[in-house]
């Protein structure tokens, strides 16, 4: 890799010998930002009707935690790769938040982390839904107006990303004026309309915001969807008409949180599932009733006359039961297979009100994307990934066909660990699995990365083209791809 550079090495201070076991191994956190303009093709070839951006964030940290850390805490790393006429350019940048900034500064971690004590920590301001975490926008991304915008799942700021160099540009505000809610990850962005759809959530009443920006970055909606309690809802789905927000029975432990002690546990209570029109308020929302469960992401939702069809990963164990015996059972509910995460469908009638509801898999998958085209109308495919029993970490990828019930499967060779897809739809493609599969992997044993790209109908047969990444990344979080028209000429 002849024009691999190193842009700047970040102020890390884990200690060389670090040992924990989601800061090592595949999750081996990088101080290094690279520029690669032409990314080496270590297999195949590109195709040259592939053009857009794929991006990718991560938890990176670098520095000790205040007590103990979490896997969600680590500052926020994207990795994208630009396709364009058969070549490849990469960059990876960290999203530079106040709490990024000022932690480079002192040298060390200044906020507390998701299994810390806020009383530990020396800065508590920030937007986040339970207050005292830092802002790190690591979680989710997309890209809206032409910029990458980074997100954190327990609400903050939405980071703004030059699509080109990554750099960041700072903090997004609409007319001067962004929700002291903050914005929760997994905002979700119309192609046909150019719109973005976004949701926040806190403990203050009403509990649960939704908004609507539209494609010239004005925020044209933003509207209460009162709920009885402090919720924590992960993701919404969106359709032509409507928006989808959830009140699942997994929440914080409201008799604690007075205490400022923020306990997640199931309640014994149905799921609640709510409609509302793209523009609705709070008095056009309609309530359907499910059997209780908690959903961390939707694959998509679309209409079918006069009902919803919402589709998305239930979990069929939302609180698993730790087994204090074993050391990890901290990180183990973050696994596929412990949550058993499957692919299911609701489906919302909107004339009688009553929900319907069927199990699509009994495999468990998760991080379900379909093609960004697709998002709010009928798909077919979900393109999904498998899991390492009791780990954070995905070992393959799944093309379900949600029609005909077949998947196709990509299992990685042991060790190497692929990231949340994106689906490239090919330059002139109408079908919608005339497109390309995207994934970056991290290889543990052989000590390196690479960004694969597969053919969306046979994701199977592995990758068209392997390109080789100029150092291990650690496996990170949620993915997006960008077609080259929504990106800057
Ligand atoms: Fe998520």
């Amino acid at each position: 890799m002849t024009d691999a550079r190193v842009v700047e090495r970040l102020r890390s201070t884990l200690p060389a010998d670090d040992d924990h076991p989601y800061r090592t191994g595949a999750w081996r956190p990088q101080a290094t930002e690279w520029s690669v303009d032409r990314v080496e093709v270590v297999e195949g070839a590109i195709p040259a009707d592939l053009d857009g951006l794929y991006v990718r964030n991560t938890e990176n940290p670098l520095h000790p935690p205040i007590t103990r850390y979490h896997p969600f805490d680590g500052d926020g790393m994207v990795h994208a790769v630009r396709f364009r006429d058969g070549r490849a350019s990469y960059r990876n940048r960290f999203v530079r938040t106040e709490g990024l900034v000022a932690e480079q500064e002192a040298g060390r971690s200044l906020w507390a982390g998701l299994a810390e004590s806020p009383r530990s920590a020396e800065r508590t301001d920030g937007l986040t839904a339970r207050g005292a975490m830092k802002d790190a926008s690591s979680t989710d991304l997309v890209v809206h107006g032409g910029e990458v915008l980074t997100s954190f799942w327990q609400c903050g700021e939405l980071y703004r990303l030059d699509p080109d160099s990554l750099d960041t540009r700072g903090v997004t505000r609409w007319d001067g004026w962004f929700p002291a809610e903050g914005v929760s990850a997994h905002t979700k962005v119309d192609e046909a309309t150019g719109e973005l759809f976004f949701f926040n959530y806190g403990v203050a009443a009403p509990y649960l915001h939704f908004g609507v920006v539209d494609a010239r970055g004005r925020l044209v909606h933003y509207e209460p969807v009162p709920l009885p309690g402090p919720r924590l809802p992960h993701d919404m789905a969106i359709t032509e008409r409507f928006v989808v927000l959830n009140d699942l029975p997994m929440h914080w432990d409201e008799d604690l949180l007075p205490q400022g002690i923020h306990a997640v546990r199931m309640h014994d209570k149905p799921s609640r599932l709510a409609v509302v029109p793209r523009r609705g308020t709070a008095a056009d929302v309609v309530w359907f009733e499910a059997d209780p469960t908690y959903v961390l992401h939707w694959t998509n939702a679309y209409e079918d006359g006069n009902t919803v069809v919402l589709e998305g990963f239930h979990q069929g164990d939302p609180s698993p039961r730790p087994n204090v015996d074993d050391e990890l059972w901290m990180f183990r509910y973050l696994a596929l297979d412990w949550m058993q995460t499957r692919l299911h469908r609701w489906r919302l009638d909107l004339r009688t009100g009553r929900c319907t509801e069927e199990r699509m898999r009994d495999d468990f998958t998760e991080f379900g994307i379909v093609s960004g085209r697709l998002t709010g109308r009928r798909h077919r495919y979900v393109y999904a990934a498998t899991g390492v029993p009791g780990w954070f970490l995905f070992d393959g990828l799944v093309r379900h066909d949600v029609e005909t019930g077949e998947d196709h499967h990509l299992r990685l060779p042991d060790g190497v660990y692929g990231s949340e897809p994106g689906v490239a739809p090919k330059v002139g493609g109408t079908a919608e699995d005339d497109a390309y599969v995207v994934t970056f992997t991290t290889d543990v044993a052989g000590d390196r990365s690479e960004c694969l790209v597969l053919d969306a109908r046979n994701i199977a047969d592995g990758p068209v083209a392997r390109l080789r990444l100029p150092e291990r990344i650690s496996s990170g979080t949620h993915a997006a791809w960008a077609p080259g028209s929504a990106l800057p000429a």
